[in-house]
């Protein structure tokens, strides 16, 4: 498991800046502006601070963006990192901020020096989600520890009182982008199941269906996915209980294929091994219930994640078979590899049944489809309901992750009419997002308030961003938290 840097706030101390031994991290206003920190940091460097502050090179930074200075006269640390960054920024420039110092944090400590910087929980969250690695599996990284962070500030007690909901968020976050990283011979439906159990210590009730239970709830879709796997299928639900009791909860459904090779309607062999990130959408349903049990939220939440295994076996399903869903609709499934939607409409079922959920948020690495209409910059997001799907919306815009709208109606619907069962599994190459997303809303009963998120192109990047290494994001972990926070718990 890995845990995020959570820094100390003390009290500014501006004598310590000359003593400081590793990498010091000041502020320079937009307009070039030092402040105290600043100003001392230029002193002891005869001025190189300022002669940086009135360069190209500075102007040319954007707000929330960081330049180095490496081995600076006069002082001991051995680089003093320039944040470029006005005490009122935005939140959202000031978590990049922190990102930018996230992603040079290394095994020396880092002083920052930020005064009196609104947002400061920003920083500290920023700096968290930037500095994440996952070098479980790497001899020379493995277990090395980053170095401390400290953050002075000119008022450390409210500083650490607004930062105290950083731990959960970066926790939570880390959670899913642990699990999306490991490696599907680790990361088996049993070894995922067990993790989850996990959750169990911080207040979660946690019961795990095996394959005799999903039988008897009659999940004939989802277990036919994961029949050519020697690992066995299993539903997990969580339960997150802090809001009012017998207040209907809100579910997240997660698609949890440890790994999905197409089944017999096997992928090529060229970029198969990125599928072992194919469980992120159960992977950001379980860091969701993470960060809401560490936060205490008052809210009542069910997570439920499918974690099944496709491959291609002597038992595996076949191209034609037509399988019975929990609602009682028939399936053919003309193509294995479109699996994921067969596990989710078993789950969907399920969750409604069980539950009659307040509304039903599911997410899944669903279509490739996804990828080519939107890139790595948005998930898709599908709703049945505009008031729910305008506020995740807003609090995906407010944490900085991408999230656009796409179309859902009765043409495309059509699409996965099957000459010998109630539906098929694809409706063929045009709008193949919009028609898995289709297939997804024919086990949504109408009163159920509903969002799916295709989160194929977003869970796993090849690219560094600001908040997050390449690899995997942790995608709307943040963006449910919050979603819950405004529009589920109760305030005051
Ligand atoms: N897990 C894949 C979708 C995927 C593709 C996720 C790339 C992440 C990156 C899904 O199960 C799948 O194979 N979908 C098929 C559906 C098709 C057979 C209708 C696809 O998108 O090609
Ligand atoms: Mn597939
Ligand atoms: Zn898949």
């Amino acid at each position: 498991m890995t845990s995020p840097v959570i820094p100390e706030f003390t009290e500014t101390n501006l004598d310590a800046l000359a003593e400081f031994e590793g990498r010091l991290v000041v502020l320079v206003a937009p307009d070039g502006r030092l402040d105290q920190a600043a100003r001392r940091v230029n002193r002891l460097s005869r001025g190189a601070l300022a002669r940086f502050a009135q360069s190209e090179r500075f102007e040319k930074l954007k707000e929330g963006e960081a330049a180095e200075l490496a081995f600076p006269a006069g002082l001991q640390a051995e680089a003093v990192q320039v944040l470029k960054l006005g005490r009122r920024a935005p939140a959202d420039v000031v978590r990049r901020a922190g990102g930018a110092i996230g992603k040079a944090l290394k095994e020396v400590p880092v002083l920052v020096a930020a005064g009196n910087l609104r947002h400061v929980a920003e920083l500290a969250l920023g700096l968290a989600l930037r500095a994440y690695a996952f070098t479980a599996y790497k001899a020379e990284e493995a277990g090395k520890p980053l170095g401390a962070v400290t953050i002075m500030v000119t008022r450390p007690d409210e500083a650490r009182e607004a930062a105290a909901g950083v731990a959960a968020l970066a926790e939570g976050v880390f959670f899913t982008r642990d699990l999306v990283s490991e490696p599907a011979n680790v990361l088996t439906t049993a070894e995922f199941a067990r993790r989850l159990e996990g959750l169990k210590t911080l207040g979660v009730k946690v019961e795990v269906l095996d394959e005799a239970a999903l039988e008897k709830l009659g999940m004939r879709a989802l277990l036919a996915v994961g029949q050519g796997s020697e690992s066995p299928s299993k539903v997990v639900v969580m339960q997150w209980q802090g809001g009012k009791k017998g207040e209907k909860p809100l579910a997240l459904v997660g698609k949890g294929v440890v790994f999905d090779t197409g089944g017999i309607s096997i992928k090529p062999a060229q970029g198969m091994e990125e599928m072992t990130m194919d469980m992120g959408g159960a992977g950001t349903v379980a860091g969701v219930m993470k960060a809401l049990a560490l936060r205490k939220a008052r809210a009542n939440v069910v997570g439920l994640v499918g974690l099944v295994e496709n491959m291609p076996d002597g038992r595996a399903q076949r191209p034609g078979d037509i399988v019975k869903t929990m609602k009682g609709d028939t399936v053919e499934v003309i193509n294995t590899d479109a699996e994921g939607r067969l596990v989710l409409c078993d789950l969907l079922w399920y969750a409604q049944e069980r539950f009659e959920p307040a509304g039903v948020i599911d997410l899944a690495t669903l279509t490739g489809a996804i990828i080519i209409a939107l890139g790595h910059e948005n998930a898709g997001v599908f709703s049945n309901n505009d008031a729910l799907c305008n506020a995740f919306l807003k609090a995906a815009r407010a944490e900085g992750e991408g999230a656009w709208r796409m179309p859902l109606g009765k043409a495309y619907d059509k699409l996965l009419k099957s000459d010998l069962a109630d539906m098929k599994n694809v409706g063929g190459r045009p709008a193949g997002a919009v028609t898995a997303a289709q297939f997804l809303a024919r086990f949504v009963k109408e009163e159920t308030p509903w969002i799916h998120l295709d989160i194929a192109g977003v869970a796993l990047v090849r690219k560094d961003g600001e908040l997050a290494p390449r690899g995997a994001t942790g995608w709307g972990v943040l963006s449910l938290d919050r979603l819950i926070a405004d529009t589920y718990e109760e305030h005051g």
